[in-house]
C-alpha cells in the first residue's frame, strides 16, 4: 500500500531490511573481523532481540507507510531457529509483496524447503570465492566451501532461483578468481553480483586501497565474456545490471563507493532490536522497541516510522565522494543489516 510519505529529499520509504540477529557463523575480515569478534565479544542478549510477534508488528509499521519488500539479514539469519515462523507472519501483512533473505549459505540447505513453504520469494547468498582456500580465508570459518554451494543449489531445486551471488571485491584478496566467480555462476545460472569494498563499521581497517572500482571489475570480465548494458531502467536497484552478449545470463555491479547511489535510496533498516537506521552509515539509530515493549498501537507505531522518515536527509555514500562527510561512529553492517 504506497503511500505518499516522502523524505527532506523526496525519497519514499519501499524497502525494509531486518537485521534479525547480530551473530554469524563466518568472521569475513570485511564485516566481523576475528580479532574483534572473538569469544570475548558482547553479542545482543537474547531478551534484547526482538521476537517474530515484535518484528511483524514493525514490519506491519512500516508496511503501513508504504513499504513492499522486506528483506531479512543479519549477522546470518538462519542463525535463528524461528526464521521459518518469521517468514510465515511477515507473508501475512498487508502491502508486503516480496520476502528476500540474505545468508551466508551454510544452513541453507537444511532450511531452504520450510522457508520457501513458509513464503519466502528470494535468496541472495553471500559468496566472495569458488576456490576453496581463498573463501576459508575470506570468510575466516572451518564451515568448507562446499555446504554453502549445497546451500545455493538447494534454493535452486526448492524452485526459488535464480540466486543472486554477492561478492564483495577486494584488491589483492579474491579479484584474482573473480573469471572463476563468473563461470560457477554462469553455469548455474545465477546472478553475480559485485560490490565495491565499502568503509561501513569502524572495524574493517577500510581504505580506499583496498577497493576495486566496478569500471575495472567490468573491464577485466568483458574481456573474456563481452557484456551489453540491460537498458531496463534502474529505479531504485543497487545494482547495475549487464548482460552477457552469449545470452548466458547477467552480471550486477553494486558502486557504492565509485557511483553513489544515494539519491533513489528508499531503504530502511531495522536492527535486531528494534532500531531504524535511515541510513547504512547512520550513526544513531531510532528507538522502536521502547514504544512497542510499552504498549504502542499499530497506528502509533506507524506514525513514529512516518514521522522519523520525514525528517530523513542522508546521503552519505555522496558525502564521501565530495568530501564532506559527517564524522561520527559508524555502527557495524552485522549490526545494522548487510
Ligand atoms: P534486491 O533488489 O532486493 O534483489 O537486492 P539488492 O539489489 O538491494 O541487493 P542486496 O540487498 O543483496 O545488497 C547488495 C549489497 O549492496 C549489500 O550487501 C551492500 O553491500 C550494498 N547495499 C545495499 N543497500 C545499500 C545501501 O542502501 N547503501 C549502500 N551504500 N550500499 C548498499
Ligand atoms: N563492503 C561491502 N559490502 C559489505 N557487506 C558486508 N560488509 C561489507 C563491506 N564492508 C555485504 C556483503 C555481504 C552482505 C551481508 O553484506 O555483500 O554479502
Ligand atoms: Fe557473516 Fe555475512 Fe558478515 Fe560474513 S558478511 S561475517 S557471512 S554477516
Ligand atoms: Fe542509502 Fe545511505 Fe546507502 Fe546512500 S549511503 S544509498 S543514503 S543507505
Amino acid at each position: 500500500m504506497p503511500t505518499d510519505l516522502r523524505d527532506r529529499r523526496g525519497r519514499a520509504l519501499r524497502d525494509l531490511r531486518v537485521s534479525v540477529t547480530d551473530r554469524c557463523n563466518f568472521r569475513c575480515g570485511y564485516c566481523m573481523p576475528r580479532e574483534l569478534f572473538g569469544p570475548d565479544h558482547a553479542f545482543l542478549p537474547r531478551h534484547e532481540v526482538l521476537s517474530v510477534d515484535e518484528i511483524t508488528r514493525l514490519v506491519t509499521a512500516f508496511a503501513a507507510n508504504g513499504v513492499t519488500k522486506v528483506r531479512l539479514t543479519g549477522g546470518e539469519p538462519l542463525l535463528r531457529p524461528d526464521l521459518e515462523q518469521l517468514v510465515a507472519r511477515i507473508a501475512q501483512v498487508p502491502g508486503v509483496e516480496d520476502i528476500a533473505m540474505t545468508s551466508n549459505g551454510a544452513l541453507l540447505a537444511e532450511r531452504v524447503v520450510g522457508l520457501r513453504a513458509a513464503g519466502l520469494h528470494r535468496v541472495t547468498v553471500s559468496l566472495d570465492s569458488v576456490d576453496p582456500v581463498v573463501f576459508s580465508e575470506l570468510a575466516d570459518t572451518r564451515v568448507p566451501l562446499q555446504r554453502v554451494l549445497d546451500g545455493i543449489a538447494a534454493v535452486v531445486a526448492a524452485g526459488l532461483g535464480p540466486v543472486k551471488l554477492n561478492a564483495v571485491v577486494q584488491r589483492g584478496r579474491n579479484e584474482a578468481g573473480l573469471l572463476d566467480l563468473v563461470d560457477f555462476a554462469r553455469e548455474g545460472g545465477h546472478v553475480l553480483r559485485l560490490i565495491e569494498f565499502m568503509d561501513v563499521g569502524a572495524t574493517n581497517g577500510w581504505d580506499r586501497s583496498g577497493v576495486v572500482p566496478s569500471a575495472e571489475v567490468l573491464a577485466r570480465i568483458a574481456a573474456v565474456h563481452p557484456l551489453d548494458p540491460v537498458d531496463a531502467p534502474r529505479g531504485d536497484a543497487v545494482a547495475e545490471r549487464w548482460r552477457y552478449r552469449d545470452g548466458r545470463g547477467e552480471l550486477g555491479l553494486i558502486s557504492s563507493v565509485t557511483r553513489p547511489f544515494c539519491g533513489d535510496c528508499v531503504r530502511a533498516r531495522l536492527t535486531a532490536i528494534g532500531e531504524l537506521h535511515t541510513c547504512l552509515f547512520s550513526p544513531v539509530g531510532f528507538d522502536l522497541r521502547t514504544p512497542l515493549r510499552s504498549g504502542a498501537s499499530d497506528e502509533e507505531l506507524a506514525a513514529l516510522v512516518a514521522g522519523r522518515w520525514a525528517v530523513r536527509d542522508d546521503r552519505y555514500s555522496e558525502q564521501r565522494g565530495s568530501g564532506t562527510l559527517p564524522i561520527g561512529p559508524r555502527p557495524e553492517m552485522s549490526y545494522l543489516g548487510g
